[in-house]
């Protein structure tokens, strides 16, 4: 039930922001068993934040104690239960960073499927905390919202900033966590901004619908792969290499990379206890097919896909008209989405209510 507050009150203290969700060329996956609840990785990650998949978030807070609770509407549907919890424990962060007890109206709006491999926790959270710290009048800069976000979704942390990021692990083994809300030692920071390399994130969605296993469970599971440790060790190398590829825009150097974390990560996800397994069908057709553009036709393309059974074709500017063509024409494949490489959160005049 939504209870209607003056809007005068509301209005004072409502904010708007869009976020961008982002693609990792680095994954992060996996929880610091002694930071499970401030969502340390294991690795250090990186990614393109993306210009065309965002969320746009306005957050109202209740200063006249009107609302008996948090409400939250994300694409037309009131939340309740467990999806609803995920997004008040953030807003407890945030009260808890500005010392009040204001309850919060969230409406939130995607322009991609929600929670299909298409990161919408990432550019979601991203939105919530940007929106929802500049209506309390937090003054928190981009560093300290990244530390804030990832606590939410670690994927989230990245989406702080535009163009390529990386997320820095932090905190070293076995160094004891820090109760601070604030604390900076696990954040993203950006590498270039949006214009230093025109990318293109081709996505293809075989299916729109809600993944079974949320990536924030599947994080604490990666553990109990036999694949983890070697994915990890692994890791260490190709961050130089994505790195390096980035700042030489060496598409040859950065496309192998991506692809073959994205089929450790999986590995992981598979072999772990309960074993993840996200693709479908129609994933492994996108796959086989991209597979031969390239090495059948010299299409340069390659491959990336997160905790859902959609699958991002990366690939340069010059060829992603051909790439979306040919992917768009494969029987899987329901829609296509294009994205470059955008900006980090903007605010916006325009509230959602
Ligand atoms: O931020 P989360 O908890 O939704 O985790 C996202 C994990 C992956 O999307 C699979 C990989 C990544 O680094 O984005």
């Amino acid at each position: 039930m939504i209870v209607e507050c003056p809007p005068a009150s509301l209005s004072e203290r409502k904010a708007t922001c869009r976020a961008g969700s982002n693609i990792a060329f680095i994954k992060y996956w996996g929880v610091a068993g002694s930071g499970e609840d401030l969502n340390i990785p294991l690795n250090n990650s990186i990614s393109m934040t993306l210009a065309d998949a965002h969320t746009t978030t306005t957050v109202a807070w209740d200063g006249c104690v009107c609302l008996p609770e948090d409400t939250v509407v994300i694409d037309g549907v009131q939340l309740e239960g467990g999806p609803a919890e995920r997004i008040v424990a953030h807003l407890d962060r945030l009260r808890a960073l500005a010392g009040v007890p204001y309850k919060a109206r969230v409406v939130s709006n995607n322009n991609f499927p929600m929670a299909s491999g298409i990161a919408s926790s990432a550019s979601g959270f991203a939105a919530l905390t940007v929106a929802g710290a500049a209506a309390l009048g937090l003054r928190l800069n981009a560093t300290r919202l990244s530390a804030v976000a990832r606590q939410a979704s670690g994927s989230a942390s990245r989406s702080l900033f535009g163009g390529f990021v990386e997320w820095e692990r932090g905190w070293g083994r076995g160094e004891s966590e820090s109760s601070s809300l604030l604390d900076t030692r696990s954040v993203a920071h950006q590498m270039y901004d949006e214009n230093h390399w025109a990318l293109r994130d081709v996505i293809a969605i075989v299916s729109a619908g809600a993944k079974r296993v949320s990536s924030s469970s599947g994080h604490r599971l990666a553990a109990t792969s036999p694949l983890n440790a070697a994915r990890t060790q692994c890791v260490r190398e190709w961050l130089k290499t994505v790195r390096r590829a980035i700042a030489e825009r060496d598409f040859s150097l950065l496309g192998p990379v991506l692809e073959l974390d994205a089929l450790a990560m999986h590995g992981v996800m598979m072999t772990s206890t309960p074993s993840l397994l996200y693709w479908q069908p129609g994933t492994l057709q996108v796959l086989q097919a991209v597979r031969s553009w390239r090495e059948d036709e010299g299409v340069p393309v390659y491959f990336t896909i997160d905790a859902g059974p959609n699958v991002h074709l990366i690939c340069e500017a010059d060829s992603a008209s051909e790439v979306e063509r040919r992917v768009g024409a494969l029987p899987a494949v329901e829609r296509v989405l294009t994205s470059g490489p955008g900006t980090g959160p903007q605010f916006l005049d325009g509230h959602l209510f």
